[in-house]
């Protein structure tokens, strides 16, 4: 389905009147194609699909995701692909606006149109009974996955819950939603059992409450029950404990692995935090730019990385010994999103750069069997751990 046109680039530090109206001429015009996709009525065959590898509840396929904005189009993901094994927790780390977050709005089809597309790319998800390509799913089946067979927990509850309605209320519509003809009692029954699960001591009580009432810690096990309330096969969690203290973290964050083995699913955990990654991953992607550069298991992503990037977030990480220490500071920052260059997006701060990194952007090597990495030093066998 790529029927995305390339839009031409100005040449300097900013955009003259003429482009400006070039550029929201053609962005108009493939905001339209893309939304009238979205939008049609169509058999389910169309969007049927079979997975690559039978263990896998997820892969993404070569997804690009852009935002149709009037400087031009942010490709704010660039071609990206991974797996998400099933019971297994794949962690997504990388830099703030590396597009972690557009990754797993891409899964959800949660982009805001008409400025945010999916452009092309495949999104294989093995449902409980069926295997979709989300990409491709008109926006009216979209209730098939979303909410019932793919659930998501937010970086601020608040945001998330309705302040005009108690925790019981909105746990009970999950149940409404999912389960048609569901009576009010059962959903009750459920809504309680939920929130037993995610350790919450005085459930009758919490359930009558409404948001505001609860702690930052209560009201994220109350997001983390309502994903649960329709028995997902996966969860999206982005970062899910960035906003409590250390303390509640470290609890919720037991709780999430707890959950995984509870409900037999799998777990996408996209975080800044390296330490959350070592504990809570089983494999790693690691994202720059809009790419995947580097995924591998959580020891070798950790014990052997490869990519001068990963290598830099390793050495950023602050530790017990380097507390009187300066911490270490990737030096540059990433180029502009509208206009990346056609070699290695790292290469104006990576130190390991040579000759061949002005040239095309580098193939993604494989180095083992679940080992995989984007960069020039490692091709042709050399180098490679
Ligand atoms: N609505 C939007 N319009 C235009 N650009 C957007 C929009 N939303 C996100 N972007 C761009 O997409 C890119 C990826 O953003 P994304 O939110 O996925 O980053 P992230 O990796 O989740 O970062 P963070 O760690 O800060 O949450 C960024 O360059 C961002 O500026
Ligand atoms: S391809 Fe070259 S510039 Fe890019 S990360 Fe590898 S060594 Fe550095
Ligand atoms: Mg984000």
């Amino acid at each position: 389905m790529s029927i995305f046109k390339k839009n031409k680039k100005s040449g300097g530090n900013y955009l003259s009147g003429k482009e400006v109206r070039a550029i929201a001429k053609e962005n108009a015009k493939v905001m339209k194609e893309l939304e009238a996709y979205k939008n049609r009525k169509c058999d389910e065959s169309e969007y049927l699909t079979e997975m690559q590898g039978e263990d896998n509840i997820l892969e993404i396929d070569n997804l690009h995701s852009y935002f149709f904005t009037e400087q031009g189009v942010v490709k704010a993901v660039n071609g990206v692909s991974f797996d998400i094994p099933k019971n297994k927790t794949v962690g997504i780390v990388g830099e703030s606006g590396c597009g972690k977050s557009v990754t797993s709005m891409s899964v959800m089809r949660l982009l805001q149109g008409p400025t945010g597309q999916i452009v092309s790319g495949e999104i294989r998800f093995h449902a409980k009974e069926k295997i979709f390509d989300i990409a491709k799913m008109p926006m009216r089946d979209i209730h098939k996955i979303r909410g019932s067979e793919i659930a998501m927990i937010f970086q601020e509850p608040m945001t998330s819950l309705n302040p005009i309605f108690t925790i019981g209320e909105q746990l009970d519509e999950v149940t409404f939603i999912n389960k048609k003809g569901a009576r009010k009692d059962e959903a009750k029954a459920k809504s309680i059992e939920m929130l037993n699960l995610v350790g919450i001591a005085m459930p009758e009580r919490v359930y009558g409450a409404y948001p505001h009432e609860l702690s930052g810690g209560m009201r994220q096990r109350v997001m983390i029950a309502m994903a649960l309330a329709s028995d997902p096969r996966l969860i999206i969690a982005d970062e899910p404990t960035t906003a409590l203290d250390v303390t509640i973290q470290a609890q919720i964050l037991d709780l999430l692995r707890d959950l995984k083995d509870k409900i037999d699913g799998s777990i996408m955990l996209i975080t800044h935090d390296l330490g959350i990654i070592a504990e809570m991953a089983d494999y790693v992607v690691v994202m720059y730019a809009g790419r995947v550069i580097e995924k591998g298991t959580v020891e070798e992503i950790f014990h052997n990385p490869l990519h001068p990037y990963t290598i830099g977030l390793q050495k950023s990480k602050p530790t017990v010994d380097s507390s009187n220490e300066e911490l270490y500071n990737i030096p540059g920052n990433v180029p502009n999103p509208v206009n990346m260059p056609n070699h290695c997006y790292f290469k104006e701060r990576c130190a390991m750069c040579k000759e061949k990194c002005a040239g095309d952007y580098p193939d993604m090597i494989q180095v083992s069997p679940t080992h995989f990495v984007s960069c020039h030093l490692y091709e042709e066998g050399q180098n490679n751990g």
